[in-house]
């Protein structure tokens, strides 16, 4: 490799002789161990070390358990799924491949609060990262490690492990330095204060600070991450995005909001990211975002001159956006910060900053209560992520959903949902392509007509306000007929279909 670049992107000297090939690293794992890797949602993913690790495990066969800051791109989940090398996971995953491994039981996936799964490293109670496989676009003089698209739990794997593996990314562009602001949150019983009042705050250094020992292996790499697989604004999301940006105007005017509303923060996926790139038709100045991750919307509204600055602790892009931004990064670079996750998601800076957060649901029930992660309350989807970090702490708390999935067979608006990640007490607003429903202020029955009334529409809208009906006949402070709660759920499993057949027949 060119003496130049190494020298640039490996400046403490005696690190340069760490450099060695991925198979030579993967030797460090060994069968038991825990191994912490970078990625968050596809960004900033380890990539040509946890391939020799699999390629490796064909001749040494080996269990690890892997723990990330979130779902890792360039198919290192699904390589080591196939290779049946992981014998648990934590915390969040979006690979069809893990997910059924996940599903039939073979790896045991733990779905923690993404603000959490560091701390309980830190605090020991968990069992301690052995090795830490580490995505960097260089190591300072001073030993510093820069991350590249995402922190991540980065810099408390670094901390606790025994080892250290970097993978140092050429593709990504040496401008990151500066990017990146990395705080760790002080602990029990001496924590203080962070020190982060609006999104553009710096509270840390802009590397991870280990003692340089601790490298025992430097790979070199040139692989971009997989892009984001979005699809799309569609009709439906544009419908969403324009009741949302409604609810903003009236906010505006009732004095609850500014046009520069609130740090905002969006989730993950086709909708959110869709949601918020609609955000650019209405009449918002200066937004900011304290989120997890920026997404292709994120640059959109810097683009759009409307977002000032956005915090995340990853980039995850289309392959075109990630072109633009990666390509040239000097343009974005004072727009953006890159913070861990445990900060990124902090309950303390969630709740000081007063986001307004805003998460897809895959269900939702008559009363609010949201499903993000399990479909039919048992098969893992992707995971809860950031998504109950934000939601409890938020100023108001937004859920999206279509109404409607799978070509209308799935009603996203159920009697009672199977599996619960947030309860009716945090969620303020749900919006579907049909309308908004405010929940704030009203008990479970208003909860319930604000849902059934704004939200659904066609024979789901009479199916549900049967239901309610009957519920109300039973009474109670949140009403249900016990015996048909999930009835909706049983049909689907049986017939493919959440339609009521039967009474559509009748009524035909
Ligand atoms: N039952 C079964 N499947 C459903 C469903 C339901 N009620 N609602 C949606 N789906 C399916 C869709 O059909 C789609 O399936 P496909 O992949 O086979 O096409 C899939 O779920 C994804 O739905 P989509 O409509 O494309 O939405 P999305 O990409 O915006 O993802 C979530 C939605 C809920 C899966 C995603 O946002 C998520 O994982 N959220 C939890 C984590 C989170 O909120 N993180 C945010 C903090 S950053």
């Amino acid at each position: 490799m060119n003496t130049d670049v190494l020298q640039k992107r490996i400046r403490l000297p005696e690190l340069r002789e760490k450099v060695t090939s991925p198979e030579a690293a993967a030797e460090y794992i060994k069968d038991g161990m825990k191994v912490g890797m970078s990625g968050f949602t596809l960004a900033g993913s380890v990539k040509s070390v946890p391939h020799a690790i699999v390629k490796r495990a064909a001749t040494h066969p080996l269990k690890i358990s892997v723990v990330t800051g979130a779902s890792l791109g360039n198919d290192v989940d699904s390589a080591m799924a196939n290779a049946g090398i992981m014998s648990k996971r934590a915390p969040f995953q979006t690979d069809r491949t893990l997910r059924n491994a996940i599903n039939r039981g073979e790896v045991m996936y733990v779905d923690n609060h993404l603000s959490e799964t560091g701390e309980q490293l830190r605090k020991q109670q968990v069992k301690k990262v052995d090795v830490a496989i580490l995505e960097a676009v260089s190591i300072t003089e001073n030993g510093e490690i820069i991350p590249t698209a995402s922190v991540g739990n980065n810099e408390i794997f670094a901390e606790t492990a025994d080892k250290v593996i970097i993978e140092l990314n050429l593709s990504y562009p040496l401008e990151m330095e500066g990017a990146h602001d990395i705080y760790c949150a002080t602990h029990f019983p001496t924590a203080v204060p962070i020190n982060i009042m609006k999104p553009s705050d710096r509270a840390g250094s802009i590397g991870i600070r280990i003692p340089p020992e601790k490298i025992a292996a430097i790979v070199i790499t040139d692989e971009m991450d997989t892009p984001s697989q979005n699809l799309p604004p569609d009709a439906e999301t544009a419908q969403i995005a324009g009741h949302l940006i409604e609810f903003f105007k009236n906010e505006i005017k009732q004095g609850r909001l500014t046009e520069s509303l609130r740090p905002l923060q969006a989730g993950i996926g086709t909708i959110a990211n869709a949601v918020m790139s609609g955000l650019k038709t209405g009449p918002f100045k200066h937004l900011t975002m304290y989120s997890e991750v920026m997404q292709d919307s994120t640059f959109e509204l810097i683009d759009a001159g409307m977002m000032d600055f956005a915090a995340a602790t990853a980039i995850t892009l289309s392959d075109q956006k990630s072109r633009e931004v990666f390509g040239n990064f000097a343009k974005y670079k004072d727009h953006i910060l890159l913070r861990p996750q445990r900060i990124s998601n902090h309950p303390e800076v969630v709740q000081r900053l007063g986001l307004i957060t805003i998460n897809t649901a895959l269900e939702v029930d008559i009363y609010g209560h949201v499903n993000s992660t399990h479909v039919m309350g048992t098969h893992m989807m992707n995971g809860i992520g950031g998504s109950g970090d934000f939601t409890h702490n938020a100023h108001t708390a937004i859920f999206v959903t279509k109404s409607v999935a799978k070509d209308g067979l799935i009603s996203s608006i159920v009697p009672m949902v199977p599996h619960v990640d947030h309860t009716e007490h945090d969620v303020d607003i749900l919006v579907t392509e049909v309308g908004l429903a405010d929940l704030r202020g009203l008990a479970p029955r208003e909860r319930a007509q604000a849902i059934i009334n704004n939200c659904v529409q066609g024979e789901y809208k009479t199916m549900l306000q049967e239901y309610v009906a009957e519920a109300n006949l039973r009474g109670g402070q949140t009403p249900h007929v016990l015996e048909k709660a999930l009835s909706w759920h049983q049909r689907l499993y049986e017939t493919g279909s959440m339609k009521d057949e039967v009474k559509l027949t009748q009524v035909a």
